[in-house]
């Protein structure tokens, strides 16, 4: 097993492991100081059953749901579908437009996921890609009276699944009544620390990061507008391009990530598994 680093903001590959085969404790122990030191690591050229790519993900930690039960796939309710395929009906077989904006996974939820594993079985020859962006960067690079003015302060995060749905060109379906139900959203800190590396990291996104609790409408968006800069500033950002049977592991809890566009004749069919977190501090 080898582990080369793709950018020194973020990101390394993983050649020569076979995540379905398992990992004995000492490959156990380099990959997990490899994700700790690169935030998102590449395992290149898998080629994972369902109930592997399950298993290699709960190496980490228990897998979470996801609240659009109609796009996990059929008899894997822990594998969430990413695809532009059709079904037989022309239905959609998973999220197309899965993540077009810069966010941080399920952060609307009071436990959100420490991780994320989504793995390529189709991509397309252009485009596509997805953006990691390191949020111990991104905090890193905020001048001191930013960070002063930060600590402590919390901010509140929902799914705004409603315009994400009546974009244009969005062939998501609306909530069912039981899904917005679950949908309450959550309070977390603007800075959290990395339970493993003890980093400091910005966790505000655009995505899901609606205001800053306790402070003026206003002056809310200012502030989230200004650390939103930092956050997304080319000088943090990693671009995967993907190969196919990439399996690709990113930490959920000092990344962003977003997913770039890929033409609508191409297939980009990929299947992720989300691993449960803890309360943000
Ligand atoms: C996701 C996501 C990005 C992509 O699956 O969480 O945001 O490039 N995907 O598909
Ligand atoms: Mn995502």
């Amino acid at each position: 097993m080898q582990i080369n680093s793709l950018s020194d903001v973020c990101g390394a590959e993983v050649v020569g492991l076979d995540c379905g085969g398992g990992m004995d404790p000492e490959q156990f122990q380099a990959v997990r100081s490899a994700f700790n030191a690169h935030s998102v690591l590449i395992f290149r050229d898998q080629h994972l059953t369902p109930d592997q790519h399950t298993a290699f993900s709960k190496r980490w930690g228990d897998i979470n749901g996801h609240i659009l039960t109609q796009y996990l796939l059929p008899g894997y309710p822990e594998l969430l579908v990413v695809s532009n395929k059709k079904d037989e009906n022309g239905e959609p077989v998973g999220i197309e437009d899965a993540g077009r904006y810069w966010h941080t996974d399920v952060s609307y939820e009071a436990v959100p996921p420490m991780g994320s594993l989504l793995y390529g079985l189709e991509v397309p020859p252009d485009g596509g890609d997805t953006l990691f962006a390191s949020q111990y960067r991104a905090y890193d690079n905020l001048p001191q009276d930013l960070k002063d003015r930060v600590a402590g302060l919390k901010a509140h995060h929902r799914f705004n699944y409603t315009q994400i749905q009546t974009e244009d060109g969005s062939a998501r379906k609306p909530l069912t009544e039981e899904q917005k139900k679950q949908l309450v959203g959550a309070v977390h800190p603007i800075v959290r620390t990395h339970p493993d590396t003890g980093r400091k990291a910005l966790y505000v996104n655009p995505g899901f990061t609606d205001r800053i609790v306790d402070m003026d409408e206003g002056e809310s968006q200012k502030l989230l507008d200004a650390l939103f800069g930092y956050a997304t500033d080319d000088a943090v950002v990693y671009r995967h391009k993907w190969h196919v049977r990439d399996l690709v592991f990113w930490d959920n809890r000092c990344l962003m990530h977003h997913a770039t566009p890929y033409p609508a004749d191409s297939i980009r069919h990929m299947n992720r598994t989300t691993v449960a977190g803890s309360i943000p501090v």
